[in-house]
């Protein structure tokens, strides 16, 4: 495990993608216009990323000892991702998520995630050394509080870089999380879990970053739903636009929003870049249907083409 730049800890799911016109009304059928099956769950999502823009990452997830379990992992290693942390956990299937995503790119999805298939703090405890071998610690936030806290508590004992996505549904709890993250990135509903209200535009989204940068990270990136992404950090700010790239399904934009951020991180490049190079990494990922990101250094390129001045 020793010589990982990035340890992903999160969920791993079967993903079944299908391409509608439009959802039937009930006791009516629509054809499927396209359906991918793919391996999925954020926490997969986010580790394929990683792996396609270069960085050596170990996944730290639950799946089922079925036969999909066995897919699941099998596609990760093809990916290049260290799988040697997932737990097979007899007597459960493995995760499954439906998106359904329509040709105005509304999703929809159908979770079928067993109890079972959520870390556990003994789970996360037990993968204590992976935690600290690893540059980059990277928690997503839908697992329960527990876990992430434990995750995030090994990863800063070890003084690595600890990368949160989401928001706690609990805020007591949060608020340990938070003083432990060196990053938080939200969505904007999350961003609104976070402080209240999500943020509408360039400034509430900057206010919101800064709000939550006086709880601990030293890095806040925050969607400003249909307009960007504001970035805050201890002496400096940017409010980066979308992409104008045409939008299939944003599923998964997120993740490799996350994904690349955190290369930039690794990186030390300065935090301007970074801002375009996640946000390239979101606009790269909503032209295809499904999480799965397909991370080239010329979709990138392509997308920081597409993406207007920051301001
Ligand atoms: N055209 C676009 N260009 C760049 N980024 C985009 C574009 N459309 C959506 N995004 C970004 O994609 C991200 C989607 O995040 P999120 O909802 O967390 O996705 P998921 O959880 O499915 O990965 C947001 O940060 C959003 O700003
Ligand atoms: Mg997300």
């Amino acid at each position: 495990m020793a010589g990982l730049d990035a340890l992903v800890v999160g969920q791993v799911a079967r993903d079944i993608v299908l391409l509608v016109d439009d959802l039937p009304d009930p006791s009516r059928t629509a054809p499927v216009r396209r359906r991918r099956e793919l391996l999925g769950g954020k926490g997969a999502n986010q580790a394929v990323g990683l792996a396609q823009l270069g960085v050596r990452v170990g996944l730290l997830g639950v799946v089922g000892e079925d036969e999909v379990g066995d897919r699941l992992l099998g596609q990760a290693r093809s990916d290049g991702i260290d799988v040697a942390p997932v737990l097979r956990r007899p007597g459960t299937p493995s995760a499954l998520i439906v998106d359904v995503v329509d040709t105005r790119a509304r999703w929809r999805y159908l979770e079928d995630i067993p109890e079972a298939t959520l870390l556990t703090e003994a789970d996360v405890t037990g993968a204590a050394e992976a935690l600290g071998a690893a540059q980059a610690v990277l928690v997503q936030l839908q697992q329960p509080l527990p876990a992430a806290l434990a995750a995030a508590r090994c990863a800063r004992a070890a003084d690595r870089l600890v990368v949160l996505d989401g928001a706690p549904d609990d805020p007591a709890g949060g608020a340990e999380l938070l003083a432990l993250a060196d990053v938080l990135r939200a969505d904007a509903r999350e961003a609104g879990l976070l402080v209240g209200d999500p943020p509408k535009d360039a400034e509430t989204g900057l206010r919101a970053g800064r709000e939550l940068l006086d709880r601990g990270p030293s890095l806040a990136a925050i969607e400003v739903a249909g307009v960007g992404n504001a970035f805050v950090w201890p002496d400096g700010e940017v409010f980066v636009p979308l992409s104008d790239t045409p939008t299939v399904d944003t599923t998964g934009a997120g993740d490799a929003f996350v994904a690349a951020l955190t290369v930039g991180l690794l990186h030390h490049d300065p935090y301007e870049k970074i801002a375009r190079y996640a946000v390239a990494a979101a606009g790269a990922t909503v032209g295809h249907p499904g999480g799965r990101p397909a991370l080239t250094p010329a979709a990138i390129e392509a997308q920081l083409d597409r993406i207007p001045a920051a301001r």
